[in-house]
C-alpha cells in the first residue's frame, strides 16, 4: 500500500529478535502481517530494546537482527511499501515512553500477564516478591504502548499472548486523553492471528521456540531434515494402514500442499505399506519447494549485513519524520514545547 495516503488506516507490529524464524512465525505472523501491507500504511520494527530485558549477548542480538530482517525480507515485505525499521534507531519512542509513564497506573503493570507469573514463582520459591524482576520487564507494557501510540496505529497483529499489552495500550492512552482533554492518542484495535494454536510442532505442543520443537525455515538443509526427521509419530509398523487424521506430518503437510495431493497422501496412509520415514520425505520435500525462493533470496541478504542495516536506517528515517511532527504536538499540548 501506498505509504503516502493519508487516510489509510494504520497498522503497527512488532517482531522481538529472538531465535530462527520457524514455521511457526511464518504462518501466524509473517504471512499474514505481508498481506495486511497490501492494505494498511504499514509500520513493520524489530522490538530489540523489547529483547533487552532478558538479558541477550550482544552478538546473539546483532545475529538476530539481522535474521529477522533478512527473513522478513525474503519472504516479500517490501520496504518500498512498509515502514520497516529497527526500534531503537527511534529516539521519539524512548522520549514517548517516559511521558507515558506518568498516565500509568502502577497497578496496571502490577496486574501485568508476565509481571505477575514472575511474583507468583519467587512466592512458590520463597524469595522476595521482585526477586530476578528488573524495570525492563515491569516497564515492558508502557514500552510497547509508546511503540504503538507514536505512530498513531489503528491496527495491531498480534497472537493471543500479547493481548492483555494492547488493552494496557488501550487504558493508557485513554487516560492520557482524558488527563490532557485531547485525542491526541489513538486507540488501537487488536488483529489476532489464527494459525498461532494450528501450527505444530516436532512434539505436537504449538510450535514455539521455547518449547524447542521449531521447524527453521532458514537454516541449512541438513537442520531442516534434522527437524523434519524428528517429528514424533506412533509405533506403528510400515506395513500397518495409518490414520493421516491425528497424524503430525499430515497436519503440517496440509499447509503446502493441494486438495489433490493431500488426497494421494491420504490414500497411502489408508491402505498401508508406507512407513513413516516416506510420510516424513514427502513433507520435507515440500517445505523445501514452498521456500526455495525464499532460501535463496535469504542466504544472499544474510551475506550483505551492510544492505540490510542500510535499509532498515532508511526505514527508521521515514519513521522519524512521522514521530518528529507528532512528538512536537503531544510536547506543546503538555507546555513542554
Ligand atoms: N511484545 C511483542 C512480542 O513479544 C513484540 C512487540 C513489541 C510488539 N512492541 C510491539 C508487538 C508493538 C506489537 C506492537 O511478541
Amino acid at each position: 500500500m501506498n505509504t503516502a495516503k493519508k487516510d489509510t488506516p494504520v497498522c503497527l507490529t512488532g517482531i522481538k529478535p529472538t531465535g530462527t524464524p520457524h514455521l511457526g512465525n511464518y504462518f501466524s505472523a509473517i504471512l499474514p502481517a505481508i498481506k495486511l501491507s497490501k492494505l494498511y500504511r504499514c509500520y513493520f520494527f524489530i522490538a530489540n530494546y523489547h529483547a533487552l530485558n532478558a538479558a541477550p549477548n550482544k552478538e546473539k542480538l546483532e545475529r538476530e537482527t539481522l535474521e529477522i530482517a533478512a527473513c522478513w525480507l525474503a519472504c516479500g515485505l517490501d520496504p518500498k511499501e512498509v515502514l520497516f525499521y529497527k526500534q531503537s534507531d527511534i529516539l521519539e519512542i524512548f522520549e514517548l515512553m517516559v511521558i507515558l509513564t506518568s498516565y500509568t497506573p502502577k497497578g496496571l503493570m502490577n496486574r501485568s500477564h508476565a509481571y505477575k507469573a514472575k511474583v507468583q514463582e519467587n512466592a512458590k520459591l520463597g524469595r522476595d516478591a521482585d526477586a530476578t524482576v528488573n524495570m525492563g520487564l515491569f516497564n515492558y507494557p508502557v514500552l510497547m504502548a509508546a511503540d504503538i501510540l507514536l505512530f498513531k496505529a489503528d491496527v495491531v497483529p498480534i497472537g493471543h499472548d500479547q493481548l492483555q499489552h494492547l488493552e494496557v495500550t488501550n487504558d493508557i492512552a485513554q487516560a492520557f486523553n482524558n488527563a490532557t482533554q485531547s485525542t491526541l492518542l489513538t486507540l488501537p484495535r487488536p488483529l489476532l492471528s489464527k494459525n498461532t494454536e494450528t501450527i505444530k510442532g516436532i512434539d505436537g505442543r504449538k510450535m514455539s521456540k521455547s518449547y524447542g520443537n521449531t521447524i527453521p525455515i532458514f537454516q541449512s538443509k541438513a537442520k531442516l531434515r534434522q527437524a523434519v526427521m524428528s517429528i514424533v509419530t506412533t509405533s506403528q509398523t510400515v506395513a500397518e494402514p495409518k490414520d493421516p487424521d491425528s497424524c503430525l506430518i499430515f497436519s503440517l503437510y496440509k499447509l503446502f500442499s493441494t486438495a489433490a495431493e493431500q488426497g494421494t497422501l491420504r490414500k497411502r496412509y489408508l491402505e498401508g505399506g508406507m512407513g513413516w520415514g516416506e510420510a516424513k520425505e514427502a513433507l520435507l520435500e515440500k517445505i523445501l519447494s514452498r521456500f526455495h525462493k525464499e532460501r535463496m533470496r535469504y542466504d544472499e541478504f544474510i551475506m550483505n549485513p551492510d544492505f540490510l542495516q542500510k535499509t532498515l536506517a532508511t526505514g527508521a528515517k521515514k519513521a522519524r519524520e512521522h514521530a518528529a511532527l507528532f512528538m512536537h504536538e503531544l510536547r506543546s499540548t503538555l507546555g513542554i514545547a
